[in-house]
């Protein structure tokens, strides 16, 4: 979910929290609502798309220059009007908005019910204006309820409250989920992040855990859990308002796309500061991975780097398992999370148990996130805003940062060169894309496909099929190709498409025997490999070709484009927005 807060000199509120919701529609987009606040509370909300429901209810047509909006992504509750936010207390005297999850929500509503309080929604959220009511109503004031109701309740939250009991104020509150404050010319907000109020000012302080922002007309006072002041570093944004909009794309998922050698050139500038991490980090014995979804493939990939080139055992455990597998962390494990968000609720929550024992260094992309201020060591994936909810130049940035740091610790500074030669080979590939495109429409309906791929290239299959799934809603499996004949051939006829991904270099050969097979059950083939690669020409029907200079190391970054693409093209034939697929968010803040 995401949450937007503001205070404005004169102009209407309504309009703005609707501008800046829409940029965090990519955290959820189930539902949506706005409550602005005179002398009384004023509330629009419904369930769908932002654009249905402003349609539906005219969002931006309520009074008042202060409010707080919010997108949401369903955790507990269906996607309803009742159970959208903001929500109110009995009276509608007290309203909110929450992103996170209230983990002892129905004890706190049995006891709220059987004080008498009537409830609308399923929502966990719901219990807070109510308990901020109950503290009013006994006579404190709303900053002290705040922090009295909030001292009931376990699990994570990023809220904003208001009140007709005491207006003029929004007050702001963070526990494991991310909240900025922004401070403009006698202008004040509060979001999720960044991009949503980079129009009106980027000047942002960051919040952290259990700290609370007042907005007032006068100004923002920060204070900690204790309720005294605070000061607060200010951070000046260097990032554009243009970075977060589409820029003449019809999606952020093909802008994104676009921006990749950028990414990658922008992410090599971290080089120095990889150099200073690796010094200061001293011996690394054992590395150990932990992510989620595409963060999870570009860690594979750095399992296949650090152990052939530095000898240096490597695991790579999913984030929503490490509670369960860990292994056996030691202080001379480096325990890296990879996330582009550096939210995901399962990684932070790996991060806090990887403390205990370990050294570890978090690879993110969004500053200030909650993974950059709890990790030892941070590196930076300089890839700017990424929208889409599918990642892809947060994936190739990440994918730069490792080899940097692979280059570093197993001392082959020739990776790093190579590095530099790759912006340009993935624009080549860019400028050609109608080719992909076209091989998209034929296989626009296609109900299966499996893509293969053995060593560098099998994380890059999954890559490629988890592409596939999140946004053309194909089912797309990804395969050691050297597995197939254990279980998946039986599957393979003339209506499954195979991609192969076939670099020159030692696999090869394997993989395109493994060509030969699917095709001998009729399989049609499209094979990523060489462009002068003559073998693929004559094995595959579609060959998309990738520059000659790139080796099986290296093909791990290049190679996942034409994937991207393929997967992109298909999605827009099959008239699905690629950027708000079905079911997903890009950042998941629940376990
Ligand atoms: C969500 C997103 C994926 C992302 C994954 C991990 O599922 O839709 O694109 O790969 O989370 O996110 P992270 O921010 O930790 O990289």
């Amino acid at each position: 979910c995401g949450i937007v807060g503001c205070i404005l000199k004169k102009e209407k509120a309504a309009p703005i929290l609707l501008e800046c919701v829409k940029k965090l529609e990519y955290r959820g987009y189930d539902s949506v609502g706005i409550a602005t606040l005179t002398s009384e509370i004023h509330i629009k909300k419904d369930s769908g798309k932002i654009s249905e429901v402003d349609k539906k209810v005219r969002l931006s047509d309520l009074p008042g220059n202060m409010g707080i909006a919010h997108v949401r992504w369903a955790t507990h509750g269906i996607p309803t009007k009742a159970n959208s936010h903001p929500h109110t207390d009995c009276n509608g005297t007290v309203s909110v908005v929450h992103n996170g999850i209230i983990e002892n929500f129905k004890e706190l509503k049995s006891d709220l019910i059987s004080q008498g309080h009537v409830f609308k929604s399923e929502t966990d959220t719901e219990i807070l204006p109510h308990l901020i009511e109950k503290y009013m109503k006994s006579g404190s004031n709303l900053e002290d309820s705040v922090r009295a109701a909030l001292k009931y309740v376990h699990g994570s939250y990023a809220i904003a409250v208001m009140s007709s009991l005491e207006p003029g104020k929004i007050i702001g509150v963070r526990k494991e989920s991310p909240l900025i404050v922004g401070k403009g010319d006698g202008e004040y907000f509060l979001a999720s992040d960044v991009p949503a109020i980079l129009k009106h000012t980027k000047n942002i302080i960051y919040l952290e855990d259990d700290e609370m922002v007042i907005l007032e007309k006068k100004g923002i006072t920060i204070k900690n859990k204790l309720g005294e002041i605070i000061k607060k570093e200010v951070h000046i944004i260097d990032w554009t308002p243009d970075m977060a909009e589409k820029g003449g794309y019809d999606h952020f998922m093909i802008k994104e796309i676009h921006e990749q050698p950028e990414a990658i050139k922008n992410t090599l500038m971290e080089l120095t500061d990889i150099e200073k991490i690796v010094n200061k980090m001293g011996n690394v014995k054992r590395i150990c991975f932990v992510a989620c979804g595409t963060s999870y493939h570009a860690s594979l990939i750095g399992k296949y780097l650090f152990e052939s080139l530095g000898g240096i055992p490597t695991d790579v455990i999913l984030a929503s398992e490490f509670k369960y597998s860990a292994g056996s962390l030691d202080k001379d494990t480096l325990v890296i999370l990879i996330s582009q968000s550096g939210e995901t609720a399962d990684t932070l929550k790996a991060l806090r148990t990887a403390k205990n024992t370990s050294k570890t260094l978090a690879i993110v992309n969004v500053l200030g996130s909650t993974a950059t201020r709890e990790a030892d060591y941070i590196i930076y994936t300089r890839a700017g805003p990424e929208i889409g909810v599918a990642a892809t130049k947060t994936y190739i940035s990440q994918l730069t940062c490792i080899y940097m740091l692979a280059g570093l610790l197993c001392k082959h500074g020739d990776l790093v060169d190579k590095l530099h030669e790759i912006p340009q080979i993935i624009q080549n590939m860019l400028d050609n894309e109608d080719y992909i495109k076209a091989i998209a429409q034929k296989y626009r309906d296609a109900q299966d496909f499996f893509f293969i791929g053995r060593g560098f290239s099998y994380p890059t299959a999954l890559e490629g099929a988890l592409k596939l799934k999140e946004i053309t809603y194909i089912h797309g499996e990804g395969y050691a190709a050297g597995e197939l004949k254990h279980g998946p051939l039986a599957l393979i006829d003339d209506e499954v498409p195979v991609v192969a991904v076939t670099p020159p270099g030692e696999s090869h050969d394997k993989t395109v025997s493994n060509v030969e097979e699917v095709r001998a059950r009729g399989a049609h083939v499209i094979a990523v490999g060489a462009e002068s690669d003559e073998n693929l020409q004559s094995e595959a029907e579609d060959v998309i070709g990738v520059d000659d200079s790139i080796d099986e190391i290296m093909s791990p970054i290049p190679y996942v484009v034409p994937l991207q693409l393929l997967s992109y093209y298909m999605s827009v034939a099959r008239g699905i927005d690629p950027d708000k697929p079905k079911n997903l968010a890009k950042c998941v803040t629940v376990e």
